[in-house]
């Protein structure tokens, strides 16, 4: 069954509760909060999103899906587990360490200091990293994403060759019996859902595609099919 978590990235000004409340009605699955530091990412939103999943948190019951585009992972899960999200996604390339097994150490601990505090985790990948590298990650984790844009703005066109990772991924994950959900995100729309779909993704996140229809229900009943 797909699932479908808005991207609340391009909401408009002025607009906020009437654009959360539309999304409630629509049924989207989750709200998915884009948290970018200005450093992982070139945009800075993260007091925006710490505004919005404050105001969500107060106003609806649906689940936060935050996406953390940011080099501080520890510091922005403190700042982000404060509102009870579903599950919270790190990038991996946001753990820097030229010791691999230090690094993989780093990665493990992260996984476990979130879930010590309910949340589950997710790991996200950008469109150039292996779908290898997340492998020994996958039985300690709930969601992969993979990132079908470059991170860091809504709008973008979905890169065709990151359709491939979402096939491998399904493959390996049904020839080892793991269970995970795999979120895509960036430029997904009526046009691309369906090659995502059928390649295995099972949570589609989409931001301007959703947010600019004007019956947001319509839309996301679409993706979901
Ligand atoms: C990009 C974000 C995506 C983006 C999705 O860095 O992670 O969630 O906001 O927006 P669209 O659907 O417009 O590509
Ligand atoms: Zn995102």
């Amino acid at each position: 069954m797909v699932e479908v978590s808005t991207s609340i990235l391009s909401m408009k000004e002025k607009e906020e509760s009437k654009t959360i409340m539309g999304l409630e009605i629509a049924k989207t699955d989750y709200f998915h909060i884009d948290v970018m530091d200005g450093k992982f990412v070139s945009k800075n939103t993260y007091e925006k999103m710490i505004e919005y999943s404050s105001y969500i948190k107060r106003i609806s019951n649906l689940p936060l899906d935050v996406h953390l585009m940011v080099e501080d992972v520890r510091g922005a899960i403190d700042d982000f587990l404060s509102f009870e999200p579903n599950i919270i996604t790190f990038h991996l390339e946001a753990i820097k360490n030229s010791d691999k097994e230090k690094k993989k150490e780093e990665i493990l601990n992260i996984i476990k200091y979130i879930k010590e505090n309910n949340c589950k985790v997710g790991i996200a990948i950008k469109p150039d990293t292996k779908i290898e590298e997340v492998y020994e990650f996958l039985p300690y984790i709930h969601m992969c994403l993979i990132m079908t844009v470059e991170p860091g703005k809504g709008g973008q066109e979905l890169i065709e060759t990151t359709i491939d990772k979402i096939k491998i991924l399904k493959n390996y994950i049904d020839e080892n019996n793991i269970e995970i959900d795999i979120e895509v995100d960036g430029g997904i729309n009526l046009a691309t859902a369906d090659k995502v779909k059928e390649a295995g993704a099972n949570i589609l996140v989409s931001g301007t595609a959703i947010l600019m229809a004007n019956d947001y229900k319509v839309i996301i009943d679409e993706l979901k099919k």
